[in-house]
């Protein structure tokens, strides 16, 4: 990809099959798109549309069986392993529905865990954690680990971890599906202020509309291709 190339994401003629035995899944036919810096991206669609695998192929935990995949300058498609790790550990940060903390560390120390796998010290990393829960609203919790916090509040602390690294995007895969609706338009509400506050780009997969409200872009998946893009 050349430099003078726009836009943060840039994805062509992307497919992923899965094979098992006999049986073979195309679980995406051919997705092509483009997201600039700062977009705030959500991907709708019925179950099995493709939503997770496209969210895994950018992020670098999946592999493309065909197609383009370059994420702020990294092709992801040549990359060898080690870089596919880095890339991931230092421009991706993940958002999931079950939130996917470690319930024997505090809320502190599970935001910081990707600083400290990038090799800083607990006392450098140990600000930027404080920093960030407070951006999440939940300073007053750091040492609450994620069984003493309702879920609403384990996401908000998955949030501070995927945000911890200044990441080059944020992927989430349907992160409010595991909460009430009240709850749900504050994990909302939050990610859209984020993203305006802090610039994050995020791509979104989810069945909540209401993330459409706050979405520069609505990409509308079904049977593993991309049917509907609007600009919001
Ligand atoms: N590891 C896998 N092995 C085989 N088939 C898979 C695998 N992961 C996903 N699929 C299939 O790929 C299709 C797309 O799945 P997925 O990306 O999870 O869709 P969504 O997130 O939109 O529900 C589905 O038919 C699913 O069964
Ligand atoms: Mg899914």
């Amino acid at each position: 990809m050349s430099l003078s190339e726009p836009g943060l994401i840039h994805v062509r003629g992307l497919r992923r099959t899965y094979r098992r035995g006999q049986v073979q899944v195309d679980a995406l036919r051919g997705v092509d798109l483009d997201i600039p810096t700062g977009a705030f991206v959500v991907v709708v669609g019925p179950s099995g549309s493709g939503k997770t695998t496209l969210l895994h192929l950018l992020g670098g935990i999946d592999r493309p069986t065909e197609g383009q995949i370059c994420i702020a300058g990294q092709a992801i498609q040549g990359a060898s392993e080690a870089e596919l790790t880095r890339f991931r550990r230092d421009r991706i940060g993940f958002i999931f529905q079950f939130y996917n903390l470690l319930p024997s560390l505090n809320a502190l120390d599970n935001v910081i865990l990707p600083l400290l796998a990038k090799g800083w010290s607990w006392k450098k990393a140990n600000p930027r954690g404080q920093a960030m829960l407070q951006q999440v609203g939940l300073q007053a919790r750091a040492r609450h680990k994620p069984g003493e916090l309702s879920g609403g509040e384990q996401q908000r602390v998955a949030i501070a971890r995927a945000l911890v690294v200044e990441p080059a995007v944020v992927l989430a895969d349907e992160p409010t599906g595991d909460l009430d609706s009240v709850t749900a338009r504050e994990v909302v509400d939050l990610m859209a202020g984020l993203n305006r506050n802090l610039g994050a780009t995020f791509v979104i997969a989810t069945h909540n509309l209401e993330l459409c409200r706050h979405a520069t872009h609505v990409f509308e998946m079904n049977d593993g291709r991309l049917v509907v893009s609007t600009k919001g």
